[in-house]
């Protein structure tokens, strides 16, 4: 496959404009984010592809035998209907956690091996952790596939109850919700359109159909894990635990609301 970069053309025409001129290629630079072709984080996925299938851990295992919902091993379609409940660990989990599950129990890290480092800092000029890659790949799979996580089991209903507390409530010192930045239309922070998460399902979906994605400004993928640790910490709440229950919680809210919506993956935003 071919790679170009068209997107980071119009990054670089960007500065030193007046105010509607800025809106004006703010739009053209969203668009330019839209060709797939030029979407670094395929090359993540592909380096995620070899990261799940090479026998590591003390274990020496290959993650090819994890169960992401839809049985062992079957990885087409399974991102679209996380966050779902696990027998194996009795938990709802996303990508991320399971991911973590699945990297301890068939790999034998340790959990604290895995939690580590599990986000590449772009201030540092890092790249991707391993842990991003593989959460590419496998959400890769589910490319054009319909979001639907599954609301049979009581522990995937209460995770839906929390996460929309979660989002609703106010609390922490700044007394900010989710829904104190995300629950209007068309709200702004300077360029940076907030989703209107709290009942706008078209909003909701557009935002949910492209994590992961590559996030132009910081040279790597992010994934959802990061988005929930990012917007928690502009709330300036405590660090918000990599897969803890609330992560998955709030994951789990953003999914149903986004039901229906083919994903469009690796998504690409600025
Ligand atoms: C102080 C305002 C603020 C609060 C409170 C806040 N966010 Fe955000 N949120 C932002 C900003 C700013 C962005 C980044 C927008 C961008 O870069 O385009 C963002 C981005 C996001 C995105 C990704 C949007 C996209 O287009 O992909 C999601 C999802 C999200 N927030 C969810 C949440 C959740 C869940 C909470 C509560 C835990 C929350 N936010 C709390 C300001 C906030």
């Amino acid at each position: 496959m071919r790679y170009t970069i068209p997107a980071l053309a119009v990054l670089l025409a960007l500065p030193g404009l007046g105010h509607t001129q800025e809106m004006v290629n703010a739009e053209a630079y969203r668009e330019a984010l839209q060709d797939k072709f030029a979407n670094p984080g395929t090359m993540v996925s592909d380096r995620g592809e070899i990261l799940f299938k090479t026998k590591r851990g003390p274990k020496n295992a290959s993650l090819e035998k994890c169960d992401f919902g839809l049985g062992a091993g079957k990885l087409e379609g399974a991102y679209a209907q996380l966050p779902r409940y696990f027998k194996d660990s009795k938990k709802v989990e996303d990508l991320e956690s399971r991911l973590v599950t699945c990297m301890t129990k068939l790999q034998g890290f340790s959990e604290a091996d895995v939690l580590k480092k599990v986000f590449g800092n772009q201030k540092e000029n890092e790249s991707n952790t391993d842990i991003e890659a593989i959460a590419m790949y496998v959400a890769s799979l589910s490319d054009g596939v319909a979001i639907n996580p599954p609301l049979k089991h009581a522990k995937e209903k209460e995770a839906l109850k929390i996460g929309e507390a979660l989002f609703f409530n106010r609390h922490g010192p700044m007394d900010f919700s989710c829904a104190t930045c995300h629950a209007q239309d068309e709200k702004r922070i300077r360029l940076q359109e907030l989703g209107n998460y709290a009942g706008n399902a078209k909003n909701t979906q557009d935002t949910m159909k492209t994590w992961p994605t590559y996030r132009v400004s910081h040279g790597m993928v992010r994934t959802l894990q990061s988005r929930m640790w990012d917007c928690n910490w502009q709330m300036r709440l405590p660090d918000l635990a990599y897969g803890s229950p609330g992560s998955v919680a709030l994951i789990s809210f953003l999914s149903h609301n986004a039901k229906g919506v083919a994903l469009d993956l690796p998504g690409m935003k600025r």
